[in-house]
This record gives C-alpha cells, structure tokens and sequence, in this order.
C-alpha cells in the first residue's frame, strides 16, 4: 500500500500506552475484551479498525484490504493500559462489579485484570453528585491537581513509545464555557485560582495535551469542546475529537433519521425512553447530569433534519429524551422509540423500536477505535497540528468540528468521511460514488 504520502507517517514501532480515565463497565469491557481477543478467546465485534474493510480503486479493482492491513495502526498486542478511579479496586474486581462480562470470560483473564490497578483520581463530587470515592488525590489547588496528572503521564511515558488518553469517566453536571475556557492563559490562571467552571475532566484533559496526548471523550461533558483546549491541542499536535459514545438508541437514530429526509418523509414527533441500572444509569438519574446528557442527545435530529432547510417536514417536530434509573436490567438497556412520520399528502404513520442492547459491549469497541485512530492521527503529518479530527464524528453523539462549521451527524456520511481521510492520508483516490466510469 506504500505511497510516497503513506511513508510520511511515522510506523506503529513499540508500545502503545493507553491511559484511561473513569475504569467502570466501558473501561473493564475494554480491557478485558482486548486482552480476551490477544489469547484468541473471542473475536473483536464492533470495531471497525479490526474487522472493517475498506474499497480502493475502481469497484471492478477487487482491492478491499482490511483497514488494519492497509493503514499502519498499532496492533492489539502492543497495546498496554492504565489509568485513573475513584475506587481501588483492580480491572477484575472493577469488572466482577460492573457485571457486563460473565465469570467464564473474566476468569481466563484474571491475573491480567488484576494486575491493572487504577491511579488515584483527580474527582470532586460537586461535579458527579451521586458517586463519592476515596481514591482521590489532594492538592492545594487544580492547577496543583493538573500537575500531579502530568506526573503520572510522564511517569507512564517512560514504559511505552507512545500515549492516548481517554474518558470513559462518569458523566458530568451540565457546565457551560465561560471566560475562563476562552484563552490557554485564562485556563492556566483558572486551575491556580481554582475557578469552579474547571471541572475534573477537563484537567485530566489539559494534563494529557500539555503533554502532546490525543484526548477522547466517552462522555457528554464539556471537556475539550473549548476554545481553550482547541488551542493547546493544535500547539502541543495532540489531536482532539468529538464527545458521547454513539452507541444504542443515538446510533439507531443518526440512521433512521437520513433514512426520513433521503425519501422526504416528514416527522412530527420522536419520543425516545431508556431504562438503564448500572453505574451509568445511576449517575444520570441526577438532573444535573441528565441535563449533560440530554443536550448531547437532542442534539442530532436539528441537524440531520435542518428544519430551516424543509420547514414543511421537520419544522414543528416534538422530540423528547428520557433516561430512567432501573437496576434490575443493569448494563443491559432497553432503549425504546416512538417515531411519528407522515408521507403522501402528509398521512401519518408510526414506528416502533424495541432495542435491547448492551451498553458497554457496545461502547467498548468504538472506545478501542478511537484510540488506535486518535494514535495514527498523531504520528500522521497531515493531521497531527489539526486539533479537531472531524473525521472520527462517526463515534460520537456529539462530533466536534471547526468553530462556526455546523457538525455531520449523518452515520453513513460520517463513515464515508472516516474512510475517505484515511485513503487521503495514505495517498489513495477518494471514492464519491459518482461511478460514471464504468460507463463510458
Ligand atoms: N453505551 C455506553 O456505555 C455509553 C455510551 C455513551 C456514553 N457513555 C458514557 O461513558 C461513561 C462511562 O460509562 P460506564 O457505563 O462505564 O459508567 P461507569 O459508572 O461504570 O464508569 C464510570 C467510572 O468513572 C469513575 N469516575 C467518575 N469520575 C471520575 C474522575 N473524575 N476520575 C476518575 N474516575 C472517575 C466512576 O467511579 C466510575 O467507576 C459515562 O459517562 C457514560 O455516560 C457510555
């Protein structure tokens, strides 16, 4: 696949150090499944990396690698993982508590899992009500906090070649940016003045990029959406990326919506429901978590629909999220849609949707994703000092773009973009599926 731009892009030589923020059920699913897949116990389902395929050429080339084989990624095995919670408890304990994973697969990996023994936290309970831990870290103020993260990371840096960091950390009350996210300089004098619109994330966040780390963000919080953490990624060349796991019912979403407006269908109401009782669900079961959540999650339809765009379709569109705390169900939540649409002459129709997913079997794999790409983009010269990856929208509830650059939730056009980014930086032709060649 060699072409004189792929050889600008450094290779994928030595250990890929992912540090991770948060080690509930995502982060342990994560762990465990990688390490599960290294022994050959189970296969990577989910992850586009491993499993995905990519077309170069003409349709009739018959040249269809896949992705791992075509672009240089670290490789599973060399990946090695830390991180930081507010519980001590090791990756198997962590994971016995999250009950995603049943004993079969996690007894085989045992003493793997038990040898990952998170840091203590950066955490302040004002900022996740419901969750108090005691594995937390003291200082004299964030900016001391901040510090002790970065010592932590170059501590870490001296065991692998390269580092990611990523939030799969609590969801965090609803905060918007102030004067203090708008400069570099006001964020560093907020951290010493210990300015309360500075929550954890975003000093795990700040650690990571002062350092020249990719950053992504499994959460809805407002953590390197900001102008302030935009500017320091494009310094330091530590890419950034959007935020919220696209995951069950959003993911089911960003394609039925298309699917509406590519036949000019019209809809009038959306309700979505979930009942969900892990860790997760307990979190948001706090309004002011929620509300983090919500905005992340009402988000899509305004753009894919662009209502300004087709009033008579979308202009008068009622779309409630709800999310209930039900432990019963644990991890496994149930996501239901009620979706009301209207056709020919503006009849109306419904549909229904029943999804009984598996919250952290299915975040896991988009979790390994990002790393892997989030580490390409960095030894990449193309992509490296762009700060904001908006080719990796395909994972996230809510993509991150350039200012003023309104966000692409559509899931297909998102995965085109994925795929048309990493035929660019590899020297290949794009494919725009005009197809008139095959036609002269
Ligand atoms: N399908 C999905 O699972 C999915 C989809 C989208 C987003 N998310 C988000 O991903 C995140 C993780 O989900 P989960 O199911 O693993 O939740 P979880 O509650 O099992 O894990 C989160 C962990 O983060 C820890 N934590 C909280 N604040 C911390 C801090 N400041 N420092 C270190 N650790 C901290 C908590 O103690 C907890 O163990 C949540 O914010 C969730 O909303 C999940």
């Amino acid at each position: 696949m060699s072409t004189p731009k792929a050889e600008n892009i450094q290779p994928a030589e030595g250990k890929l150090g992912v540090m991770v923020v948060g080690m509930g059920a995502v982060a342990t699913t994560l762990i465990a499944g990688v390490e599960a897949v290294r022994k050959g116990l189970a296969k990577p389902i989910g992850s586009l990396t491993q499993m995905g395929t990519i077309r170069l050429g003409k349709r009739t080339d018959n040249n269809t690698p896949l992705i791992k084989d075509f672009a240089p990624l670290a490789s599973l095995d060399d990946i090695v993982f830390t991180g930081w919670e507010i519980f001590p408890e090791d990756m198997y304990e962590a994971a016995k508590h999250a009950q995603v994973l049943d004993n079969d697969h996690l007894n085989t990996i045992k003493p793997f899992l038990e040898n990952i023994k998170p840091m203590p936290a950066v955490f302040d309970q004002h900022y996740v009500k419901r969750l108090n831990g005691t594995h937390v870290k003291t200082g004299k103020n964030k900016c001391d906090l901040a510090q002790q993260v970065i010592a932590d990371i170059q501590n870490f840096k001296s065991k692998v070649e390269r580092v990611v960091m990523i939030w799969t950390g609590s969801t965090e009350i609803f905060l918007e940016p102030t004067a203090v996210h708008q400069t570099l300089v006001a964020f560093e004098k907020g951290l010493v003045d210990n300015d309360p619109a500075i929550a954890p994330s975003q000093i795990y966040a700040y650690a990571a990029l002062k350092e020249g780390i990719p950053f992504a963000n499994g959460a809805p919080n407002l953590t390197v959406d900001l102008p302030c953490m935009i500017e320091l990624s494009k310094q330091t060349g530590a890419p950034i990326c959007g935020k919220d796991f696209k995951t069950g019912q959003t993911f089911i979403k960003t394609v039925l919506a298309p699917a509406f407006k590519s036949r000019m269908l019209g809809v009038s109401g959306w309700y979505s429901t979930n009942i969900l009782g892990n860790r997760d669900g307990e979190v948001l079961d706090d309004p002011e978590s929620f509300k983090t959540k919500e905005e992340s999650k009402l988000g899509v339809l305004d753009y894919i629909f662009q209502p300004e765009l087709y009033p008579d379709l979308y202009k008068d569109l009622y779309h409630k999220v709800r999310i209930n705390y039900y432990p019963p169900r644990g991890d496994n939540k149930e996501g239901w849609d009620n979706i009301d649409i209207f056709g020919w002459l503006g009849y109306p129709m419904q549909i229904k949707v029943d999804f009984l997913c598996r919250d952290s079997i299915l975040a896991a794999p988009l979790a390994l994703d990002l790393v892997i790409l989030l580490d390409l983009a960095q030894r990449t010269p193309a992509l490296k000092h762009l700060g904001i990856q908006e080719w990796l929208s395909f994972y996230f509830k809510s993509p991150q773009s350039a200012p003023g650059l309104y966000p692409e939730h559509d899931l297909f056009i998102q995965q085109m973009k994925l795929k048309n980014t990493l035929r660019h930086i590899m020297g290949h032709e794009l494919i725009t599926h005009l197809g008139l060649e095959y036609y002269d």
